[in-house]
């Protein structure tokens, strides 16, 4: 079948049927589509949307692209979750280690940056030598070991997410529902899991913005999900600043590890009770779906328990130290890479941090070298910024609101000017944003 067809077609607003959805995801694979073409057709998909039976084919194309990978011979049930994308979104990272140590299988194919989102992977390999990319035997034998690994995709496994995924990374076509649905569908149905909590972020520092497009997301998201028998939920969460202090790769690796080894941040002028509560939500629901709890009350209890007695800590230098990872950069995150440069943005008046363009702050970490503008750059994993001063803060003049580490070549007053457009501060405090917005069952 003729690619520029298909593109033409889904360009025109018409419906593409599943044969000619996997001819080109299969012409993809072989050569027979290029990368400028993918951009198009994606583009297309972005403008025009899919229908619920496009969205299917999708995902089952993109899914048959590679192997799927067979749990079946490990003991324990085999939970995973993932999140839309957000910024400062490090969950994953202690989510992993903590859902094992409370006794699940957690078998997590995560992504790289996406758009202004960070990515899992990106945010592992700060750890030197942290290897996304294992092989079948070695994925299986760290999950029965350990009880978690992290992978990405690769030229075996849901290669057609590799592609299309580095390509709308850099071409606007992110904030799409069926290419998301196919991303993340194909990759979970792939991994081997067998049940799934969806953190789907909702606000200004989402790819779904407002409520009602992120309980769209969440719905189509469970409507495949279910079709090929997953046992799937999803967890509405805010993103109107970014999660946590910090965001950045060695930032949020640092971060994670501090959460994971004190339960708590040990800084007093940095906080990460709004990362701890998203996590042992997300954990118990993880264990409720997996059956090993009866509720999210015992849920959230053994979560606790197991973030407190330093099992989940453990479990994650197991699971750094088994993917190649340098035992030296987790137990002294010091020698993590850090950008040389700090620069400071402290408060220009009194009053409250009312709202934080998180998107804008997003882009601005990749801007500073923490993500790709194109598919082929390398990117810095010391660059990002901590933010001193999160939503409902009060703020005195010359507070310090945020450090951002920059290379020594960065402009410090452009990136304050920066970062002044994006936190802004006014005379009355602004209420919060709830954190767990919504359910999706
Ligand atoms: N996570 C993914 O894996 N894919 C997306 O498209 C968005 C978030």
């Amino acid at each position: 079948m003729n690619p520029s067809e298909i593109i033409q077609k889904k360009r025109d607003g018409h419906e593409l049927s599943t044969h000619e959805i996997d001819s080109f995801i299969h012409g993809l694979q072989n050569g027979n589509v290029a990368d400028y073409q993918a951009s198009a057709w994606l583009m297309a998909i972005y403008f025009q949307g899919m229908s619920p039976a496009e969205t299917a084919a999708l995902t089952e194309s993109m899914l048959n692209s590679g192997k799927r990978i067979d749990l079946s011979d490990i003991p324990g049930p085999k939970v995973d979750k993932h999140s839309t994308g957000g910024v400062g979104d490090k969950v994953s990272l202690i989510l992993a280690p903590l859902a094992a140590a409370c006794g699940l299988v957690v078998p997590m194919m995560a992504g790289r940056g996406l758009g202004h989102s960070g990515g899992t992977l990106d945010k592992l390999e700060a750890i030197s030598g942290f290897r996304v990319n294992l092989s079948e035997a070695e994925y299986k034998r760290i999950l029965k070991e350990i009880g978690c690994a992290i992978i990405g995709q690769s030229k075996d496994i849901v290669p057609a997410d590799k592609k299309l995924y580095a390509i709308r990374d850099v071409t606007g076509t992110v904030e799409c529902i069926p290419l998301i649905v196919g991303s993340i569908l194909s990759k979970k149905l792939a991994e081997g899991t067998e049940g799934l909590i969806l953190d789907v972020k909702v606000g200004n520092g989402a790819f779904m913005q407002t409520k009602t497009q992120a309980r769209q997301l969440a719905q189509a998201l469970i409507r495949v999900a279910r079709k090929t028998g997953m046992n799937c939920r999803a967890v509405l969460t805010d993103m109107n600043q970014p999660l946590g202090y910090s965001a950045g790769n060695s930032l949020e690796v640092i971060e994670s590890i501090e959460l994971l080894q004190y339960g708590k941040c040990k800084r007093p002028d940095l906080s990460c009770t709004d990362l701890k509560e998203v996590t042992l939500h997300l954990c118990a629901r993880m264990l409720e779906t997996g059956g090993l709890v009866k509720n999210l009350t015992e849920g959230r209890k053994r979560a606790q328990e197991k973030l407190a007695d330093g099992t989940a800590w453990k479990i994650f230098q197991e699971m750094v130290s088994a993917q190649g990872g340098d035992l030296k950069n987790i137990l002294e995150p010091e020698t993590l890479p850090l950008a040389p440069q700090k620069i400071e943005f402290r408060a220009p008046k009194r009053g409250f941090i009312s709202k934080m363009e998180t998107t804008g702050i997003g882009q601005l970490v990749l801007e500073m070298g923490g993500g790709r503008k194109k598919s082929s750059d390398t990117i810095d994993h010391g660059v990002g910024l901590l933010f001193h001063k999160k939503l409902g803060a009060s703020v005195r003049p010359g507070d310090l609101v945020v450090t951002a580490y920059a290379k020594e070549d960065a402009n410090s007053e452009e990136l304050i000017a920066s970062l002044s457009q994006k936190i802004s501060i006014s005379q009355t405090r602004k209420p919060l944003p709830k954190l767990i917005v919504d359910t999706i069952e």
